[in-house]
């Protein structure tokens, strides 16, 4: 009788290789399902509103969506640290996300900056503007200290200058959205 170590050890080869491409093929699935989104709605008397989506992409997360009813030009859109925009003026939603306690700035920022400054947002001469934006600092995934999910996000009456503190002087609240 030959021996049957060989033949054993090939199905040890194909079962660990197997598993292998189940877990990658697992992972790869989980991440793909990474999005969040929030539904934007007026405060401090506005009629503004609209639609952010959140999808992962790589250690970036991709900020797409769309917000009508803005006055035309650049408005400060932030993520804020609380889910809450119950207040009238979404004062609720709190300062910007900053889990590293790093200063106020711009997504472009390589010095640092918010995890939650997304710049700005510019709206048409329809008060329309379109979202597409791809930040690092954030992550789509729960559990995880630089989430999204919870937040609040907020769109500003006035311009953020990406560098004055706390908020780059962009003025009211005027939409705002939990993150789910
Ligand atoms: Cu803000
Ligand atoms: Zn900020």
């Amino acid at each position: 009788m030959s021996n049957p170590r060989p033949t054993l050890r090939m199905a040890a080869c194909v079962a660990i290789a197997l598993e292998i491409g189940f877990t990658a093929a697992f992972a790869a699935r989980a991440w793909a399902a990474d999005s969040a989104g929030a539904t934007l709605q007026s405060a401090s008397g506005s009629q503004v509103n609209g639609q952010v989506t959140f999808t992962q992409e790589g250690n970036r997360v991709r900020i797409g969506g769309e917000i009508r009813g803005l006055t035309p030009g650049a408005h400060g859109f932030h993520l804020h640290e609380k889910g809450d925009c119950s207040a009238a003026d979404a004062e609720s939603a709190g300062g910007h996300f900053n889990p590293t306690g790093a200063p106020h700035g711009g997504p472009d920022n390589q010095g640092g900056r918010h995890a939650g400054d997304f710049g700005n947002i510019s709206a048409d001469a329809s008060g329309t503007a379109k979202i597409d934006v791809t930040v690092s600092g954030i992550s789509v995934a729960r559990d995880r200290p630089d989430s999204v999910m919870g937040k609040g996000v907020v769109v500003h009456a006035q311009a953020d200058d990406q560098k004055s503190n706390p908020a780059g002087n962009s003025g009211g609240r005027i939409a705002c959205g939990v993150v789910k």
